[in-house]
């Protein structure tokens, strides 16, 4: 049986956005299992890197949080002094930008080895020798001299890896990966994007992988949850996200990503511009831009609803207009 590494249940993130408390996270549901990569996608401020960062322990310091929230078998906000400090090892968190999350004053060598002498207490000589492992794991050309250099030395793509490499060393269990390849150029994406997948699997690592990109989600995550103002609203296996989906915000998204094979005309945006959570109206925050939506949908809150227990979606009329082709292959706008 697979044992769940991430379970948040009702959970609810406030914070203080100019002067007052507003919802950010609303009731989130969601599970990640041993070994799985979930993807987490959603337009931007929809609360992907909230959910990224309540599981890392990360929030800032004003949060209000309600639900609850079990990492690895623990109670997240019960964490103190040893569990906390092994939570830090066993949970990594790789953001977007490199050069906000590395000293620029110290050489990449310092910085990789840091952790490994001071949490594990690994001599001088093994950290280093680990060190050049790992950049060898992410294929990074020349790893001896990559110790000696500063990070204004390496470009985004290079300071990426060996962000992920130091993030490895530490041998986390779960990778919480926010947008990280978004910064960087097509080929360089792909390179990143393919090394990590494959070491993720070689080492059985979970992940939470945050992306705008519902095709490179689905390329590499067994399930995706999908965003919208500070909620789950749908939830199924990647590969049946674009062909089958279930809510119409998801068919919306679909069918805005550039066709492959034909020469794009127009794009398909969806209509209206995205919420934060606490600017949605009351029921289902998605009425205001959906061309389904009816009188109903806007009376009352809109729970997620298990369709099985693969799928979870969060629309009144999910199942009426999953009967019909109206949200199927793309074509929703
Ligand atoms: N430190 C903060 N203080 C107050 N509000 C914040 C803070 N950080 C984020 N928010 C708000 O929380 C909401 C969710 O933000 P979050 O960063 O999780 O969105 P996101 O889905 O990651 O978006 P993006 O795709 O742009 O990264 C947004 O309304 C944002 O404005
Ligand atoms: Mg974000």
């Amino acid at each position: 049986m697979t044992q769940s590494i991430v379970e948040l249940r009702n959970l609810t993130v406030e914070l203080p956005i100019r002067g007052e408390y507003h919802e950010v996270l609303r009731g989130i549901n969601l599970q990640l299992e041993s070994g799985e990569a979930l993807g987490l996608v959603g337009e931007s401020g929809s609360g992907k890197s909230m959910t990224a960062k309540t599981i890392g322990r990360l929030l800032p310091s004003t949060a209000q949080v309600r639900g609850e929230v079990s990492v690895l078998g623990r109670d997240l906000w019960s964490l103190q002094g040893a569990a906390l400090r092994q939570h830090r090892t066993e949970v990594a968190m790789v953001f977007q930008d490199p050069r906000a999350h590395i000293n620029p004053v110290r050489t990449i060598g310092d910085f990789m080895t840091e952790a490994l002498r001071t949490l594990k207490r690994v001599d001088q000589r093994t950290a280093r020798s680990m060190a050049v492992d790992a950049l060898v794991e992410l294929a990074v050309s020349e790893p001896e001299r990559r110790l000696h250099q500063y990070p204004h030395e390496l470009s985004g793509g290079l300071l990426q890896r060996v962000l992920i490499a130091t993030m490895l060393l530490m041998k986390p269990k779960l990778l919480l990966a926010d947008e990280i390849s978004t910064a960087l150029d097509v080929t360089t994406q792909a390179d990143l994007i393919a090394i990590l997948d494959k070491l993720r699997r070689k080492r059985g690592m979970s992940m939470l992988f945050i992306t705008h990109d519902l095709d490179l989600a689905a390329a590499i995550c067994d399930r995706t949850a999908v965003m919208y103002a500070g909620q789950v609203i749908e939830a199924q296996a990647s590969a049946r996200l674009h062909s089958d989906p279930w809510h119409p915000y998801t068919a919306a998204l679909s069918a805005a990503r550039p066709p492959l094979e034909e020469d794009v005309v127009r794009l398909n945006a969806v209509p209206g511009r995205p919420l934060s959570a606490f600017e949605a109206p009351k029921g289902c925050s998605f009425a205001p831009r959906c061309r389904f939506a009816t009188d109903d949908c806007t009376s009352g809150p809109v729970p997620l609803t298990e369709i099985d227990e693969h799928i979870s979606v969060r629309c009144i009329r999910a199942r009426e207009l999953h009967q019909t082709d109206a949200l199927k292959g793309g074509t929703y706008v």
